[in-house]
C-alpha cells in the first residue's frame, strides 16, 4: 500500500525526531557542513528562534516523523528581511517516496503567504537529489562557491539555488514555437 504523509507545523515534541534525522547526515554526509552532532538543547534553541515568519514543518507517516523542513532568515542585515533560506531533510531510509517534494512544496506555499520574496537553498555540489528536488520546484542555480567547505578531509563546493516568489511562473512554450529570450537584471 502507498504511504500517505501529513505535513504539519512542528512542535517541541518533534525535536528529538528532527534531530535524529539530521544527525544521521552530520555523521555520514556532506549535505550539511556541520561536523559535530546537534544536541537537543541546541535544537531547542534553534526551534525557539523559528515560528512566525520562519516556520518549521514535519512530514508524518502515521505517528512517525519521516522528514522536516524549515525557513530561516537568510541574513541578519535588515534589507535581507524578505529573503529566507530553506532546509529539507528526509529520513535516510525514506528517500524517493515523494516526502521531500511535499515538504518543499509546503514551504514554498508558506513562504509566499508569509510575504517572503526569495528562497535560497545552499546545496553541496555533490547532492544530486537535492539539486534535482529544488530544480523540480523551479529553483534556479545562481551561484557556485568553490572549495568553501572541508569535511571528511575533502574540499567541497556549494551551489546556491534561488526561487523568486513574485516572478511569473515558467510556462512551457507551445510546440514548434521559438522561446523569446528575456533579459533580466538591472543596468
Ligand atoms: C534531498 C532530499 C530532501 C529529497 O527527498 P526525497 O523525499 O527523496 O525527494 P522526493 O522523493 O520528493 O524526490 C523529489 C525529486 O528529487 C529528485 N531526486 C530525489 N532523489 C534523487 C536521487 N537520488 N537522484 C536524482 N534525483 C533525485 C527527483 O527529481 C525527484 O522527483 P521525481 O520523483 O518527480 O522524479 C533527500 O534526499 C534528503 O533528505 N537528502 C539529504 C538531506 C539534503 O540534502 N537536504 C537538502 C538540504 S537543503
Amino acid at each position: 500500500m502507498k504511504n500517505s504523509y501529513r505535513i504539519r507545523p512542528a512542535t517541541e515534541s518533534d525535536l528529538a525526531a528532527i534531530n535524529d534525522i539530521y544527525n544521521h547526515y552530520v555523521l555520514n554526509s556532506v549535505c550539511t557542513y556541520q561536523e559535530e552532532l546537534e544536541s537537543l538543547d541546541d535544537r531547542r534553541r534553534w526551534f525557539s528562534q523559528h515560528g512566525g515568519k520562519h516556520p518549521v514543518i514535519v512530514a508524518e507517516a502515521g505517528r512517525q516523523v519521516v522528514g522536516w523542513g524549515s525557513l530561516s532568515p537568510y541574513h541578519s542585515r535588515s534589507a535581507y528581511r524578505h529573503t529566507v533560506e530553506n532546509s529539507v531533510y528526509v529520513h535516510h531510509q525514506q528517500h524517493r517516496r515523494g516526502i521531500g517534494s511535499l515538504l518543499l512544496k509546503d514551504l514554498i506555499v508558506r513562504a509566499r503567504s508569509l510575504g517572503h520574496r526569495a528562497i535560497i537553498a545552499a546545496i553541496d555540489k555533490e547532492q544530486t537529489a537535492s539539486v534535482a528536488l529544488h530544480a523540480k520546484f523551479h529553483f534556479e542555480k545562481v551561484g557556485h562557491f568553490k572549495r568553501v567547505g572541508l569535511k571528511f578531509d575533502r574540499w567541497l563546493d556549494v551551489i546556491y539555488m534561488e526561487l523568486i516568489l513574485d516572478a511569473p511562473r515558467p510556462k512551457s512554450p507551445p510546440p514548434g514555437r521559438s522561446v523569446p529570450i528575456r533579459l533580466s537584471g538591472h543596468a
